[in-house]
């Protein structure tokens, strides 16, 4: 065993039996405390508003399958239903895991949202290389909106029919499409997606278009125009995936004016990404964000409701693609409630959050590189506090520590403990505490369970 920090004052380490007996007591409340807040979906339900989460289909067991099915009552594919994913070579189908989703749907009583029929990311191979005359462009566009709308025709409430097809000074978007078809493309999606179901909602859906901008604005013109020109439109999805504290201030305003034009608006991918390390006060930030979102869609009657891109940090695409950015989602990679969750019930008119007598520790990789990688844990205390704090877990793929702060870590084989230095074994009841560690891994560097106390 070797110490890694020194100047660890024995004066706040837990040792007394007494000390640990409260801790323990102040540990096990949490569980029953959450387990008694209400469903978001039975929130939304009552508010007539979808609440919906993108997933995963080979993660819908276990706690990640619990949570998607309890709380929420919409799902829609991550990637699932994506061209790269049906029909990877040409006229080869995989439908397995868009069955799955659609399957575990049904069973949980939740609409599904189809994503995406027409996209410029996301083809295959074969699709994007490929050298088309306009004629077979359209042809392969027309037979694989009507082979995937056909296969759940009846099943699924909305398609996202059209992905991201503006830049964001308001033109189109040079894509396979508008530069083999012209902007009709468009048009003819949505008439081919209706013929093959009448009954699903038909979407165009975009980024950046949830303020009044040029992007909006075209948006909007767009689908003015196609209403006139009597095209199937049902509804217009704004993805919403914002950066902390930018919510636009025409949030609301926005949603009025398409729902103005008669189309239901979704705001179809939400998350609120911070720059790492996730800190108490971002955390309560992104808690306000997430209810002014929350709260725009709420008071217009059009907005159907909110779709989270990913309900946990563990299944988020932020981290892979925002480089230093993570910590999106309403709920930590460890399925713990974050304020997010908490206010996104506040604006369904939850009343009984946040839970209280819980103190968590949350681990998290903030960056990694070929050898090495910075991890943090954050100890966080509601309607309970504490006065000294360890946190244990065990490093099973071999990783280990070589220097920690704020903390005095030890590792014996896989065994890791961290206890709190002199000056941070209080954590206050709605307070937190972050340490932090370098760590050596090779080959995988999972993140483990960890335990406070
Ligand atoms: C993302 C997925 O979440 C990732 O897993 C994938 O690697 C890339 O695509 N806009 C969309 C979504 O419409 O389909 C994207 O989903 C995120 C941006």
């Amino acid at each position: 065993m070797r110490s890694l920090r020194s100047g660890f004052s024995p004066a706040s380490l837990l040792t007394g039996a007494a000390t640990l007996a409260t801790l323990g007591a102040l540990l096990v409340a949490a569980p029953a405390a959450q387990a008694a807040d209400t469903p978001l979906r039975d929130l939304a339900a009552a508010k007539g508003k979808a609440i919906g989460t993108a997933v995963t289909g080979s993660k819908l067991t276990g706690t990640y399958g619990d949570i998607a099915g309890a709380q929420f009552n919409w799902l829609t594919p991550g990637n699932a239903m994506k061209w790269e994913t049906v029909e990877p070579s040409r006229g080869t189908y995989n439908w397995a895991e868009a069955d799955q989703i659609v399957a575990f749907a049904q069973a949980h009583n939740q609409q599904v949202r189809g994503h995406t029929l027409v996209w410029h990311s996301q083809n295959p191979d074969w699709l994007e290389n490929g050298t088309w005359t306009p004629a077979e462009l359209s042809t392969l566009l027309q037979d694989h909106i009507s082979t995937e709308v056909t296969r759940y025709k009846g099943r699924l409430a909305a398609w996202d029919v059209v992905n991201e097809p503006f830049n964001e000074d308001g033109t189109y978007r040079s894509t396979l499409w508008y530069n083999g078809l012209g902007a009709d493309y468009i048009a003819q999606a949505l008439t081919w997606a209706r013929a093959a179901d009448p009954s699903a909602k038909l979407y165009i859906n975009d980024y950046n278009v949830e303020g009044v901008n040029a992007k909006s604005t075209a948006l909007y013109n767009l689908v003015k125009s196609l209403k006139e020109r009597g095209v199937p439109i049902d509804g217009v999805g704004l993805q919403a995936h914002l950066i902390l504290g930018q919510v636009p201030a025409t949030f609301q305003q926005n949603i009025q004016r398409f729902a103005d034009l008669g189309v239901d608006v979704a705001i179809t991918e939400l998350d609120i990404r911070m720059q790492l390390p996730a800190i108490e006060a971002k955390l309560t930030q992104q808690a306000a964000d997430y209810k002014a979102v929350l709260d725009a869609c709420v008071a217009v009657t059009g907005c159907s409701g909110v779709t989270v891109w990913g309900f946990t940090d563990s299944d988020s695409w932020i981290p892979d693609v925002f480089e230093g950015y993570g910590a999106a989602t309403p709920y930590d990679e460890n399925y713990v409630p974050k304020p997010a969750y908490h206010a996104i019930a506040t604006a369904l008119g939850g009343t009984t959050t946040p839970p209280t007598g819980a103190c968590t520790a949350t681990y998290g990789v903030t960056s990694q590189w070929n050898t090495g990688f910075t991890g943090q844990v954050r100890i966080a205390c509601s309607g309970a506090a504490l006065s000294a704090w360890r946190v244990s877990w065990s490093f099973g793929a071999g990783q280990r520590i070589t220097q920690a702060w704020n903390a005095t870590c030890t590792q014996t084989g896989t065994a890791v403990s961290c206890a709190n230095a002199s000056y941070n074994g209080t954590v206050t009841n709605g307070g937190s505490v972050t340490f932090g560690f370098n760590g050596a891994w090779s080959g995988t560097n999972p993140v483990p369970a960890v335990t406070l106390g």
